[in-house]
């Protein structure tokens, strides 16, 4: 296994360890008094970028740790209803990032960004003591949009905005990190470019806020901040990369990727890439990394991925009935309780067989 794929492992192995770093930074409260030897044990056998960050920076290490985690969830939401579903709490997770499908470059991208989003947002949180809000006066002045009545009234950057130049360094310093010598083949290539689509996809869309100072609202003054799209945004977005994703192979040179088949145009940074197609994710298979959808819940009357024929394969399905309990005929009674009976309720699931 190439390194680059060992420390991306080593945080997907983390995140799986119930007694980690990460339960411990939610019981305590704060990334500054946890203990940061666990996540960096894991990672101290590999050289370079994470090694020196764990040993200067644990608590930037537990805000990357918490944004891989959200970043896989983030995944399994947008993942929920297909075959592959994200789950990483499997033996056949691990094969799936060791693998260039589309899947693989989806994980990637959502989590490099899930880093540079919560390290951002720590920061905005003055969470960190490296970082803070951003306070640059260089941006380039907001657009007056739609509805945002700009023209004509004065404004100034001020405000708290989201410093995302120092979440996504973070982030490529983290994710990124490269065997120390050696070729670059294709596998580390197409990880790279994932990686930085999914930071590009925080860092370049960034919104502008606006807030109005002035007596009774008359806005004689705006501040205005950059802020961050949020999470489900950002994976909304990959959801799209993903699937319009280009398959490449490795140029000449070694260095560059070029796209598979005639008159496609070259990937944008933008654009999730894969080099290898991915296994129907139908039936159970350790070598593809494929859980198999036996099981799972589908749609009966939805056509889309989520509906029985195609999350099924075509084996079918049979129905469950459920019954849930539930609080129902509230009544409220003065003064101040509310009291429900309890009401059972039948529903109908479908299961791929
Ligand atoms: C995802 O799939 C696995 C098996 O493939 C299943 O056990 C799990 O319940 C699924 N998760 C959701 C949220 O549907
Ligand atoms: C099932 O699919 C139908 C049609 O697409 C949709 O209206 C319905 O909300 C879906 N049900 C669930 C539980 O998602």
């Amino acid at each position: 296994m190439e390194s680059l794929s060992r420390v991306q492992l080593a945080l997907f192995l983390f995140l799986l360890c119930p007694a980690n770093i990460i339960s411990l930074w939610w019981a305590v409260g704060s990334p500054l008094v946890m203990d940061p030897n666990s996540i960096c044990r894991k990672t101290k056998r590999l050289a370079g970028k994470q090694a020196q960050l764990c040993q200067t920076e644990p608590e930037i290490v537990s805000e990357v740790a918490k944004g891989a985690r959200l970043g896989v969830r983030e995944c399994q939401f947008q993942f929920r209803n297909r075959r592959w579903n994200c789950t990483i709490h499997n033996k056949y997770f691990r094969k799936i990032l060791q693998q260039d499908i589309r899947e693989t470059a989806f994980v990637y991208a959502i989590t490099s960004a899930g880093v540079t989003h919560t390290v951002t947002q720590a920061c905005s949180m003055g969470e960190l003591l490296q970082c803070g809000c951003d306070r640059s006066r260089n941006h380039s002045p907001p657009l007056p949009g739609v509805g945002t009545r700009m023209e004509g009234t004065a404004w100034e950057w001020g405000g708290c905005g989201d410093d995302v130049d120092f979440g996504y360094e973070k982030s490529k310093q983290f994710m990124d990190a490269r065997r120390k010598k050696g070729k670059s083949d294709i596998r580390t290539l197409v990880d790279l470019h994932n990686n930085e689509a999914g930071r590009l996809a925080v860092k370049n869309y960034m919104r502008t806020e606006c807030k109005c100072h002035g007596l009774s609202g008359s806005c004689t003054l705006r501040t205005c901040w950059k802020k961050m799209p949020n999470l489900r945004e950002v994976g909304t977005r990959l959801l799209d990369r993903f699937n319009g994703a280009f398959k490449v192979m490795g140029g000449n040179n070694g260095k560059s990727l070029i796209p598979v088949g005639q008159n496609i145009k070259p990937p944008d940074k933008h654009d999730l890439v894969y080099s290898a197609n991915s296994p129907d994710f139908c039936l159970p298979n350790r070598k593809t990394g494929s859980p198999g959808t036996r099981g799972r819940t589908c749609n009966s009357t939805a056509l889309d991925v989520s509906g029985c024929d195609l999350l099924c394969c075509g084996r079918g399905y049979r129905e469950q009935t459920v019954v849930v309990e539930e609080n129902c005929l509230c009544r409220f009674h003065w003064c101040c309780v509310v009291q429900c009976k309890k009401c059972t309720i039948r529903s109908q699931l479908s299961l791929c067989l």
